[in-house]
């Protein structure tokens, strides 16, 4: 055998070692170089065949050729099993895994109950008004016909200002500024912030909302109110509520009444929920008192009115069974999620 034969074979044998070890395509680029590229090891023997005795050139140029031809067996042996690894690493995903959940948004339940209660009083024919968080005296308590000795004013339940204003502690203001710029009949809803101050516990919270309706024209009766009220009711809860009054005072209505949902939770036999009563206490409402007429310079005598407030947070709290309020303002995403 020929000195070059010889090394021929050496020469392969280490190129079939190399490419037996190699884990990337790198390494096996590598081999090709270190065996085939221009100054390869490979290369090198096959140009120095011009050397070779001419009566021994057939034997080295067959063995030439049947190195070459292992060589390449090699890398293509090299890169199919580069190429299963390949597939088994992506065989170890596993597609039928279920995918990442994207969470999309969803509106606050106080939010979902305001926007659902303004829903129904637009249909009953309401129109939406609004006011400024930050309210004067004058709308939010006097024009309200509410006595200055009224404990509603004090600065222990309500937030001042040091110009005075105050932050409104109901949404009844926006009556009185509704009022003072058109003339009657008026049919608004108010939809907003209420501030009091109040020491926060399972049912109170220094900040929430009301809805307050107002409804002026001729001739407007409690029997008209109760009307609106039921039908809202019915609307928000299920056909099957009922609605009732019981007499109360506010400053700003005459006769002013507390109204009640029978209990969604025991369909009025009473449970835990309405305390055994089979009521679910809402909030109040009355006729809208002359002297509020009076403040805004509608005629007592001409126009006749009916006014609703309710809190948002007390419907939502009853619509979901949430027995404290603090929880609608902790922002706890475990907790919103569920709604
Ligand atoms: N503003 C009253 C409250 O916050 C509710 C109310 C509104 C009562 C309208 C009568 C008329 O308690």
């Amino acid at each position: 055998m020929n000195e070059i034969e010889t090394h021929l074979q050496e020469a392969l044998i280490q190129a079939q070692q190399a490419l037996a070890a190699v884990t990337s395509s790198a390494e096996i680029e590598e081999c090709h170089i270190r065996f085939l590229g221009r100054k390869g090891q490979i290369t090198a023997l096959l140009k120095s065949m011009g050397a070779v005795p001419a009566a021994e050139r057939p034997q080295v140029g067959r063995t030439a050729n049947r190195v070459k031809q292992e060589i390449d067996v090699a890398f293509a042996a090299a890169r199919a099993a580069l190429d299963r690894q390949d597939r088994v690493v992506v065989q170890a995903l596993d597609v039928t895994l279920p995918g990442r959940r994207r969470h999309s948004g969803f509106l606050h339940p106080v939010a979902r109950v305001m926007d659902d209660a303004v829903a129904i009083f637009r249909r009953l024919g309401f129109v939406v008004a609004d006011g400024p968080d930050l309210e004067t005296v004058h709308h939010n308590f006097d024009a309200l016909n509410t006595p200055p000795e009224h404990p509603s004013r004090d600065v222990k339940d309500t937030f001042y200002l040091a110009d005075g204003r105050c932050l409104r502690t109901q949404t009844s203001p926006v009556q009185i500024r509704v009022m003072e710029r058109q003339p009657p009949p008026v049919r608004i809803i108010c939809p907003g912030r209420c501030y009091r101050r109040d020491t926060p516990d399972a049912t109170h919270s220094m900040n929430f909302h009301q809805i307050e309706g107002l409804y002026v024209d001729r001739q407007v009766s409690l029997a008209d109110l109760k009307g609106v009220l039921g039908e809202f009711a019915r609307e928000i809860m299920g056909p099957d509520v009922k609605i009732r009054f019981r007499p109360h005072f506010f400053p700003f209505t005459e006769p002013s009444i507390e109204y009640d949902f029978s209990c969604i939770m025991c369909g009025g036999k009473g449970c835990g929920v309405c305390k055994h009563s089979g009521w679910l206490e809402i909030s109040g409402a009355g006729m809208v008192d002359p002297a509020v007429f009076t403040a805004v310079g509608y005629d007592p005598e001409t126009w006749t009115g009916y006014a609703f407030g309710m809190g948002i947070e007390r419907i939502a709290m009853i619509r979901h069974a949430i027995n404290d309020i603090r929880l609608l303002y902790e922002n706890d995403v475990r907790f919103l999620a569920q709604f």
